[in-house]
């Protein structure tokens, strides 16, 4: 049972399907208005305890303070899913939450740890090492060097890289085509090369 019939939800269940493993695809959205083509929306997020006997659930929003609301309230009562594409790779002793999405083309190095309702989206790397928080969304063709550590909920924009052995801490919004050279310590948005915070719309000077 995917939460959330969007773009996102589509890739999810696109994973679901081709790791061969379930037999029926559905969705819940709070939008019952919404389609996904060849998938059935059952109903409203709140009506998740009908499944919960019957279905694994995934939470697939990429807004990570959203997925993270959602994700802990059903955890306590259903059990959640953690996908990987076929296509992925991942190291020896990476370690996956649950909730968690590896999607295609996604590389995790050797013995990365990984949080809960983590997305690494479409062919981003996450080197060796690394320590990625709870409901962190790594966007689409990012690169994340060696023993970097991310803090929960933070939202690492496409194509953004990341040096080795910096930390960022949680709650960050790390902007498309950045490049974060040095520790983040303090709440934000981080944009360009090198990441600079933005203040009040502007960036920091
Ligand atoms: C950073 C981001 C979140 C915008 O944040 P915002 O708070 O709305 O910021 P604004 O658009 O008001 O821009 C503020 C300043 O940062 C600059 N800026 C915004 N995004 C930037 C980026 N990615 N790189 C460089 N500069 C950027 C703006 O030009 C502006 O600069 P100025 O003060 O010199 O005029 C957004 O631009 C972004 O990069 N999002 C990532 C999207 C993504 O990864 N999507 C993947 C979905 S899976």
């Amino acid at each position: 049972m995917i939460i959330g019939a969007s773009g996102h939800g589509k890739v999810v269940a696109d994973i679901a399907g081709k790791l061969g493993a379930y037999t029926e695809i559905s969705f819940l959205d709070d939008d019952l208005e919404k389609r996904v083509s060849g998938y059935r929306l059952l109903g409203s997020v709140q009506e998740y305890g009908k499944w919960i006997d019957t279905h694994e659930f995934i939470v697939a929003i990429g807004n990570c303070k959203i997925r993270s609301e959602i994700q802990r309230k059903i955890e306590r009562d259903a059990a959640v899913a953690t996908l990987v594409h076929p296509n992925a790779v991942l190291g020896e002793m990476v370690t996956l939450g649950a909730g968690t999405v590896v999607m295609a083309n996604a590389v995790i190095n050797s013995a990365s740890v990984l949080g809960k309702g983590v997305i690494v989206n479409t062919g981003s790397t996450v080197d060796h090492d690394c320590r990625i928080g709870d409901y962190v969304h790594v966007a689409p063709g990012c690169h994340i060097s060696g023993a970097v550590s991310v803090g929960d909920r933070s939202w690492i924009g496409v194509g953004s890289c990341i040096v080795n052995n910096v930390s960022i801490c949680e709650e960050c919004v790390v902007g498309a085509g950045a490049a974060v050279i040095a520790d983040i310590e303090r709440k934000g948005t981080y944009v360009g090369v090198p990441a600079e915070k933005v203040i009040h719309g502007r960036r920091e000077t």
